[in-house]
């Protein structure tokens, strides 16, 4: 059985090595990686792929950045050759980027196999891209593996049950799985020389290309309790110079998974607009503030451990004094949906 796997973007790397490993396990499965290269910085991209031991990408179209339509253009361009060329069983896709609908759209063309890992996810707005990316790879793919009851539900509301699979979220295996190494390969002070920090990540377009979006964030930051370390996203570095901030808030370059990790095991608390960093926050137990006006993980809300606060300066502020009312519950599978994915791939008839 020949599956190819479609990446492009930071959290498909760090969710493709834990399903590439099991696949890999079974001889008879013929893994290929292709790199859309829509992320393509060393500390974006190359990084990953070597902290994480991902198999060095088969295929590699470099795409770069650019306006979505020209971005996803180029994508479905190189990924139909290569899927003509290698007819592949199944092709792999991830998540919810210009990556992940340019796979899916690219095979259904060619009527190629689709499994959709962490499928069934909304955030019910329709301005991010990421919505759409989402909606249509579900309603296009053969398997939707979805993280969480919740998305299985969603995917059931919408008519996709019968090629909806609960697998668990491939990210929280991932968070299990490298912890240790992470502590093994790096210590806190190696990364920063902060002791007590809030940890915080912003990259989404509905906060960088707003000004005044990014500007409220900056200026709840700036006024925080404790320093606020921002390992800074390339799409957000280009608009600092527009907006004002004090000394409280500490820019870093972006950093590792594994280096995350240990900024994730000794931060106060998380603040942040990205949907993977909520749930790890959540997976090592610490409270998530997250700068946006939904979230898709809903199941991190539950007992305050994650707030909805969008960029209102004073709800940022507000929310950080707060604490969880009780334990976590889980929502996210075992730790074992990598295994599951490649089970349920080989079996399937
Ligand atoms: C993309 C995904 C988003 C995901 C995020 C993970 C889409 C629509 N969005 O957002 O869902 O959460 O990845 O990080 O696919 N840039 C660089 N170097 C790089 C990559 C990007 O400088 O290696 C800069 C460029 O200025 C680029 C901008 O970042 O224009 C945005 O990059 P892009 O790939 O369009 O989207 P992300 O914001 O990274």
């Amino acid at each position: 059985m020949k599956i190819i796997e479609i990446i492009g973007a930071r959290p498909q790397f760090i969710k493709a090595a834990v399903v590439s490993k099991q696949l890999r396990k079974d001889e008879k499965i013929k893994d290929i990686i292709l790199h859309t290269g829509q992320h393509y910085d060393e500390n974006m991209s190359k990084v990953f792929f070597d902290e994480l031991q991902i198999p060095k990408p088969d295929y590699n179209l470099n795409v770069g950045s650019g306006n979505h339509g020209k971005q996803t253009a180029l994508m479905l361009e190189g990924i139909e050759k290569i899927l003509i060329d290698e007819k592949p069983d199944w092709v792999l896709v991830y998540g919810d980027t210009n990556s992940t609908i340019a796979g899916s759209l690219a095979a259904s063309k060619l009527h190629i196999k689709i499994a959709h890992v962490e499928a069934g996810l909304r955030s019910f707005n329709r301005l991010m891209p990421e919505e759409i990316n989402r909606i249509t790879t579900d309603h296009i793919s053969d398997i939707l593996f979805a993280p969480t009851q919740n998305a299985m539900n969603l995917l059931a509301k919408e008519g996709l049950k019968e090629r909806s699979y609960f697998s668990g979220d491939v990210m929280f295996d991932s968070v299990l799985f490298y912890k240790n190494l992470a502590e093994e390969k790096f210590s806190l002070n190696q990364i920063t020389n902060l002791e007590e920090f809030y940890l915080t990540t912003i990259h989404r377009q509905e906060n960088t290309d707003d000004i005044n979006n990014l500007q409220n964030i900056f200026t709840a930051f700036s006024n925080l309790d404790f320093p606020v370390l921002i390992p800074l996203h390339p799409r957000t570095q280009k608009y600092l110079a527009q907006i004002n901030f004090s000394e409280n808030v500490k820019i870093i370059e972006p950093v590792s998974y594994l280096e995350m990790l240990i900024l994730l095991k000794n931060c106060k608390k998380v603040l942040t607009d990205s949907g993977g960093l909520q749930k790890e926050a959540f997976f090592l137990q610490k409270q998530c503030i997250t700068l946006r006006n939904e979230t898709e993980w809903i199941e991190t809300l539950e007992n305050n451990w994650n707030f909805i606060v969008g960029t209102d300066i004073q709800k940022i502020i507000n929310s950080v004094k707060s604490i969880p009312t009780s334990k976590q519950k889980n929502y996210f599978g075992d730790g074992n949906a990598g295994e599951i994915i490649a089970a349920y791939l080989k079996n399937y008839k």
